[in-house]
């Protein structure tokens, strides 16, 4: 399986376009699956870049409803070409972030009523022989959460964001599950242990993805990063909002298995 950067909000490589956001190509020997498209502005040039088109990639898997996670699903419309998708069924909620920029939709923009085939699954799902899409996770660190500025509105009243939609990918290789994350809003340990329990695999091989941690407390940036220590993964990403603070805490804990990631990393891996 291989699996390469397509939007993150660095840029490893020459010629690629960074952005807040994130999206990976995943490329096993079936098919090609687009988990996440950025916000809509590196996607369709990054792909090309690699030498991939729209019409080329049989499913787009989504996190959560974002806008820098769904952002790029216009230049599917654009093309009129309608590729599988699976999500959560909460991440249509119209959703909202308030801070000192005041009060900005966030959420997911683009139409997707020309898409066919849409799978909504609260329940986790295999995407095939090897991957699992997770469905909700259960959040049962509540640590791990306390996010005050985002809000999803049902019906016309706003509410703080569960995050019900925060959804993740599950790898089953042959050095352990690898943990595929969007922005990790059910927190990154809660989303490990899920995986864990509903693919029975003991070992964590590794993390690939946004963690959120870019306002978290020292506190919870440094009980979570134990916590993973205490996984004993093969590698750890420092990718999109994983944040300054907490990626060098990884750094520091994990040396050489923490991995800063930018647009056009590559990552092979055994099934
Ligand atoms: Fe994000
Ligand atoms: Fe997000």
């Amino acid at each position: 399986m291989k699996i390469t950067v397509i939007v993150d909000n660095y840029v490893s490589k020459r010629d690629f376009l960074a952005e807040h956001g994130f999206s990976v190509l995943i490329e096993t020997e079936e098919e090609k699956i687009l988990f996440d498209t950025g916000q809509g502005y590196a996607l369709k040039h990054n792909l090309e870049l690699i030498g991939t088109n729209l019409s080329s990639i049989n499913k787009v898997i989504l996190s959560h409803g974002h806008d820098d996670h769904t952002g790029g699903l216009r230049f599917f419309n654009e093309e009129g070409i309608f590729p599988e998708i699976i999500a959560h069924p909460d991440i249509r909620f119209p959703k909202f972030k308030v801070s000192e920029m005041g009060k900005r939709n966030i959420g997911l923009k683009i139409d997707l009523s020309d898409f066919d085939k849409k799978t909504f699954s609260k329940e986790p799902l295999n995407v095939d022989k090897y991957i699992v899409f997770s469905g909700e996770i259960p959040k049962e660190n509540r640590w791990e959460l306390g996010e005050t500025q985002y809000f999803r509105e049902e019906d016309g009243v706003l509410k703080k964001d569960p995050f019900a939609d925060d959804a993740s990918l599950y790898v089953k290789t042959k050095k352990g599950l690898l943990v595929l994350t969007g922005c990790a809003h059910s927190g990154i340990i809660n989303i490990v242990n899920y995986g864990m329990k509903i693919t029975g695999e003991r070992r964590l091989y590794g993390i690939l993805g946004g963690m959120h941690l870019k306002n978290a407390s020292e506190r919870r940036i440094e009980k979570t990063v134990e916590t993973l220590y205490d996984s004993k993964p093969e590698f750890v990403t420092i990718s999109h909002c994983t944040g300054f603070n907490a990626g060098v805490r990884i750094r520091e804990a994990f040396g050489e298995k923490a991995i800063f990631t930018g647009v056009g990393d590559v990552f092979k891996f055994d099934l």
